[in-house]
């Protein structure tokens, strides 16, 4: 399975955000971390900044919605040029018919879920989704320490899409870095996040280079 490193600006430097978006030119996507103040205890940026970074960079938008009523908002984020919407099971009324609207719309639905969710009830509506996000850290802010314990769900999670033939991708968020890929790939994940990580190391790309390798060694 092939691996994707999706560097997270939320450890950028928002000042720079050019520089550090060109700086990750050998990643597969850019992650990009939407907060509200209301779904997460933390406030990032909205619309027009998301607009901007679908402008400036060559890499897929992977946007991540940690806010109240993605129901509302979602369908607004799709329209700005990104490649995915990430959107959370604990703020969605409707994920089924929100990731069809994604889709129609022609960007990717992924379906996100928080450390005390499970991944069994997504059973039954998997191939609505192009990818799921399995959190391993509450979300909310960068640089916390990664949760093992969500590798038995990613492991279930990788089974159920394997016995069923599906292509889905399953990303892993919060905590990657060159010390937990090989444990994140190993459990089924093959979209990796890493913000602290990649914006915390002096040479960005040699850092996604190193969690690349490490994840498929
Ligand atoms: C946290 C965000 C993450 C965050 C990850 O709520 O969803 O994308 O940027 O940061 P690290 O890799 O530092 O844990
Ligand atoms: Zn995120």
């Amino acid at each position: 399975m092939s691996i994707q490193i999706a560097p997270s600006i939320l450890s950028a430097d928002f000042a720079n955000l050019e520089r550090d978006l060109h700086a990750i030119d050998n990643a597969d996507l850019v992650h990009v971390d939407v907060m509200d103040h209301h779904f997460v205890p933390n406030l990032t940026l909205g619309e027009p900044i998301v607009k901007r970074i679908c402008e400036v960079t060559d890499l897929p938008v992977d946007v991540h919605l940690m806010i109240e009523d993605p129901d509302r908002w979602a369908p607004e984020f799709a329209k700005l040029g990104a490649s995915s919407i990430s959107f959370h099971m604990g703020a969605t009324h409707a994920p089924v018919r929100l990731a069809r609207q994604l889709r129609a719309m022609g960007v990717k639905a992924c379906y996100a879920v928080r450390p005390a969710e499970s991944v069994e009830p997504i059973f039954d509506i998997l191939e609505e989704f192009d990818m799921i996000l399995i959190m391993t850290v509450e979300p909310g802010f960068g640089g916390q320490k990664f949760l093992a314990n969500q590798m038995s769900k990613t492991r279930r999670l990788r089974d159920e899409i394997k016995r069923r033939g599906l292509d889905t991708h399953i990303q892993v968020d919060g905590g990657v870095s060159p010390s937990t890929a090989h444990v994140v790939a190993e459990a089924g994940a093959d979209v990796l996040v890493a913000g602290s990580a990649v914006y915390g190391s002096p040479n960005q790309a040699q850092a996604i280079d190193d969690i690349r390798n490490l994840a498929q060694a």
